[in-house]
């Protein structure tokens, strides 16, 4: 796992919306995408590039990780929504370029097998963006999500919801069910960034990039791919043994390494 270690949660925008500028750079790919509050800071910086600097997404498509069950499309609290409104809309990606899955659907299976499907007829996933929880989920693949997991139906955890409950308006209202990628059908994408900011983080982020690989902290299973990046900040490094190693990585990374380098 390559290991970014930033001063502050503003440059860990900065460095993940240079990742993603990479890849919209590499021609017609598809970008996952992931809610939450972390990557809003990451989407600011790359709605100022599109308007400041021209930074084109004509040629992107947009998966999320996953979606809310018996949530509509247009429910303010459906990450399709979110996704509009945050990002998608204000950098002109045409809604029917921006995909999740379908939690509204009656046949859940289905509609798992039905995102599979669609991510395999997409245009490559050069990128997934990914937050982290408190638990160590990825997605909404819960502590014990099998780490060959594909998009099916998850209960969220107690924590997951209190953790959520500041959208809705209380935590009774936060769904029990999320529909999302599995741990297997993430790992396909051709690079991960996993973004995590501030001390909340930091066991998390620690048990994900030095502890085992395991189920019980499904972030783990980024340590099984070929290019994973975990871009944070100070206070969510704040748990790692090999902080030191990371710094003298960073020291030394090579140019080819860093963004702009050609992905
Ligand atoms: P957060 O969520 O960015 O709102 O902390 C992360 C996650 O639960 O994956």
């Amino acid at each position: 796992m390559d290991v970014w270690i930033e001063p502050e949660a503003d440059a860990v925008a900065r460095l993940a919306a240079d990742f993603v500028q990479d890849a919209v750079g590499a021609g017609e790919i598809t970008l996952g995408l992931a809610t939450g509050s972390t990557p809003v800071a990451t989407y600011r910086e790359l709605i100022r590039r599109h308007r400041e600097e021209g930074l084109s997404f004509d040629r992107v498509h947009v998966v999320l990780l996953d979606e809310y069950v018996g949530i509509a499309p247009d429910h303010p609290q459906s990450y399709r929504r979110f996704i509009r409104d945050t990002f998608t809309n204000a950098v002109g990606i045409a809604p029917d370029r921006v995909h999740g899955p379908a939690g509204d659907a009656v046949d859940l299976a289905a509609a798992g097998a039905d995102y599979e499907a669609l991510l395999q007829r997409l245009p490559p996933r050069a990128l997934q963006l990914l937050g982290i929880g408190r638990d160590g989920h990825i997605g909404f693949n819960e502590p014990t999500s099998s780490l060959a997991s594909r998009t099916r139906v998850k209960t969220l955890h107690p924590d997951t919801r209190a953790d959520n409950a500041r959208f809705f308006a209380d935590s009774e209202s936060v769904p029990v069910h999320a529909l999302t990628m599995g741990i297997g059908t993430i790992l396909e994408a051709r690079r991960l960034v996993l973004l995590a900011t501030g001390d909340t983080k930091a066991a998390a982020v620690a048990a994900a990039v030095e502890g085992p690989v395991s189920a019980s902290v499904p972030a783990s299973a980024l340590q099984l791919h070929p290019a994973a990046m975990v871009v944070i900040d100070e206070a969510a490094a704040g748990g790692l043994a090999h902080r030191a190693y990371h710094a003298e990585v960073a020291a030394h990374r090579p140019a080819w390494q860093r963004p702009g380098a050609g992905a």
